[in-house]
């Protein structure tokens, strides 16, 4: 199947045009700060969302507040109310996205109030998404966090019933059957057994499973093809943003993206000069990444405090103070 595609920009050195810059799709509104590729906006996203023009957008990298029983500080919203809440901005991530683009929703577990089993609300939001909005679930991937706390205390460390969760999931959807996508962009260093068979060779043959290895399998393709289970990685531009906020007197964000996750998707999903949006951008680290791999990039938050303090993510380019942060309406 053929599909559409919003038009490639090679971004080059030097300022964009304003005709490029991605605040162009949103003529009307002033951002609260601007890069070279991008534009960060306060406001409610389904609002935002729905003053972007159709199939405007490459990929959609995300993690919403989840329905959490302990609340975060920014909110979080019931799990009975959860999948009627997010409708609203799927349809319009749907609406935005280009016939060949990507969603990816990173969105957490969570046990039901008083009892040691597993809502089913991520899965819920799943189905309404690709049974009632349209998204095709083009893979289901997972990010692995063993830094989670062993949680609920109750079943993990008091009864000794459940055991640490160390997963949270990550929906990749997509609005056609044929998203864009490249592995050959997120290839991870070959294993040593590999490699030495790389350079010692392989006898084709059939494995136990059945599967015939040929010796194509010792060709060297420049890496091994990631798994779907991603990575926390190297956090090194968090730390970053932790001191940064410190110097400028800035409340860090409370449950940011690990750098690895929207590196890989905004690699693996989009090529240079796309077009990158997160619609609760928090920290924005998505914006950070894809501004950093030379996609253009929007950010939308509802906290003016969250993107004020997420300028210090660029302050080569903003310096770093306490601007005021303008509130779309
Ligand atoms: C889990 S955090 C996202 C963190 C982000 N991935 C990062 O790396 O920092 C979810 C964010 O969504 C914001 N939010 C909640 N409701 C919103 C809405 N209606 N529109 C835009 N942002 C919203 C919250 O303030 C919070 O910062």
């Amino acid at each position: 199947m053929q599909v559409t595609a919003v038009e490639r920009l090679d971004l080059g050195p030097g300022p964009l045009s304003a005709r490029d810059h991605p605040s162009s799709l949103l003529p009307s509104l002033e951002p609260a700060y601007q890069t070279r590729a991008g534009a960060a906006y306060v406001g409610d996203a389904a609002h935002l969302l729905s003053l972007l023009p159709d199939g405007s957008v490459n990929l959609i990298v995300t993690s919403p507040p989840y329905a959490l029983h302990f609340k975060k500080a920014y909110g979080n919203v019931d799990k009975a109310d959860y999948v009627a809440w997010f409708r609203p901005f799927g349809e319009q991530i749907h609406r935005v996205l280009a016939d060949d683009g990507s969603f990816v929703l990173n969105i957490g577990g969570s046990y039901n109030p008083g009892a040691p089993t597993r809502s089913l609300y991520h899965f819920k939001v799943l189905l309404m998404l690709c049974e009632e909005v349209g998204f095709r679930l083009a893979q289901e991937c997972f990010w692995h966090n063993p830094a989670k706390l062993p949680a609920p205390a109750e079943w993990v460390n008091v009864r000794r019933q459940r055991i640490k969760d160390a997963v949270e999931y990550v929906w990749w959807l997509s609005k056609s059957d044929w998203p864009k996508a490249d592995n050959t962009k997120v290839l991870t260093e070959y294993s040593l057994d590999m490699k030495r068979l790389l350079t010692r060779g392989y006898k084709a043959k059939r494995r136990p499973s059945g599967h015939v290895i040929t010796a194509k399998f010792r060709q060297d393709r420049g890496g091994s093809i990631p798994s779907n289970l991603i990575d926390r990685g190297n956090n090194e531009s968090n730390s970053d943003y932790i001191r940064a906020c410190a110097e400028a007197g800035h409340e860090p964000h409370p449950a940011r993206f690990p750098r690895t996750l929207p590196d890989f998707f905004v690699r693996f999903l989009t090529m240079e000069g796309d077009i990158v949006v997160d619609p609760f951008s928090g920290s924005n680290m998505t914006g950070a990444v894809a501004e950093e791999l030379g996609r253009r990039w929007l950010g939308f938050e509802i906290s003016p405090e969250y993107v004020m303090a997420s300028r210090v993510r660029f302050k080569e380019q903003l310096g770093v103070g306490r601007a005021q942060a303008r509130v779309a309406s």
